[in-house]
């Protein structure tokens, strides 16, 4: 609170504390919720608006829930890994985003977060429930249209979805830089990496969230796969695919010169298995 008061104070004579993070914060930052269910504004469409709407799209990566009951299943056609199960972003937003707000000074309030890669825009939305304006983009427009679907529903007004290729995100294409930027389920569905970053890297004024699949490996080294499009959660085209260590990441991170970085700590036992497993890593990284 403390801490708050004096970031606001200070922020309004135009100047900002910084931390640069090289390892986790001790204590663990305090846990944020998810808004959930997910609430809906008085003008926004009907049940049955919204039922039509949710069967029109035949996929659905994340299960979604509505106060007053509505609820519908993730709908895949590749049942894998743990992502089709209902409350996975959930857990995932419990893993990441305190340690992303308290490294914004305790509030995204205010913050212009970019959300790469947004999908139907699940974690776009929460950050303007935490008092960000939003830019979402992802590659599929068929995703940008349950993004938009689902910013009907909530009546949030301080998020907007486009749809766009990672490759042709710039400053230029997306109406300037970002407060923060979250490159989140990305980094394994694109062939190159370190490149990747350092887009990543160029959208960013203060901070990244970066979460990714990793190889479970303790060398420094880049997996090729092959990826075909063949799902709403996979690579927007069919081809290479590249999926780096974490020793990969803290290389790359200090090759692009970032200031400061961490691998957020596993806090909880019911954070989605492949972090557990060690199969997947979220990082803070200020630029
Ligand atoms: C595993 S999902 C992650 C979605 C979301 N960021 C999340 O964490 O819930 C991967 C997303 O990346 C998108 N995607 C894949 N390749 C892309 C590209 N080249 N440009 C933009 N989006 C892409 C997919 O359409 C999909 O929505």
């Amino acid at each position: 609170m403390i801490k708050r008061l004096i970031n606001q104070s200070l922020r309004l004579l135009g100047y900002e504390i910084r931390r640069v993070p090289q390892s986790p914060p001790e204590p663990a930052p305090p846990s944020i919720e998810p808004v959930w269910p997910l609430p809906r504004h008085a003008n926004g469409p009907s049940d049955a608006e919204i039922r039509h709407e949710f069967a029109r799209h035949r996929l659905w990566h994340y299960a979604y829930e509505f106060e007053g009951g509505l609820s519908f299943p993730a709908r895949h056609d590749h049942p894998f890994q743990d992502t089709n199960l209902p409350g996975r972003q959930l857990e995932a937003f419990r893993h990441f985003m305190p340690d992303l707000v308290d490294a914004c000074g305790g509030s995204l309030a205010g913050k212009r977060v970019l959300d790469i890669a947004c999908n139907s825009g699940f974690f776009a939305l929460q950050c303007a429930f935490l008092g960000a304006q939003v830019v979402g983009f992802d590659a599929r427009p068929e995703l940008i249209d349950e993004a938009n679907l689902l910013k009907r529903i909530t009546g949030v007004e301080t998020v907007e979805f486009k749809t766009l290729d990672f490759w042709d995100m710039s400053p230029q294409t997306l109406g300037g830089t970002f407060d923060v930027v979250l490159n989140l389920g990305l980094l394994y569905h694109l062939p190159k990496t370190l490149e990747a970053i350092e887009r990543t890297k160029a959208m960013a004024r203060e901070r990244i969230l970066l979460d990714t699949a990793v190889v479970p490996s303790d060398a420094a080294m880049i997996q090729l796969n092959w990826e075909e499009a063949v799902d709403i959660r996979m690579a927007a085209c069919d081809g290479v695919v590249a999926i780096p260590t974490r020793a990969a990441i803290n290389l790359m991170l200090k090759h692009l010169r970032c200031k400061g970085w961490y691998e957020i700590p596993i806090r909880s036992a019911n954070a989605p298995t492949v972090y557990l497993e060690r199969r997947r890593a979220s990082w803070i990284i200020d630029i």
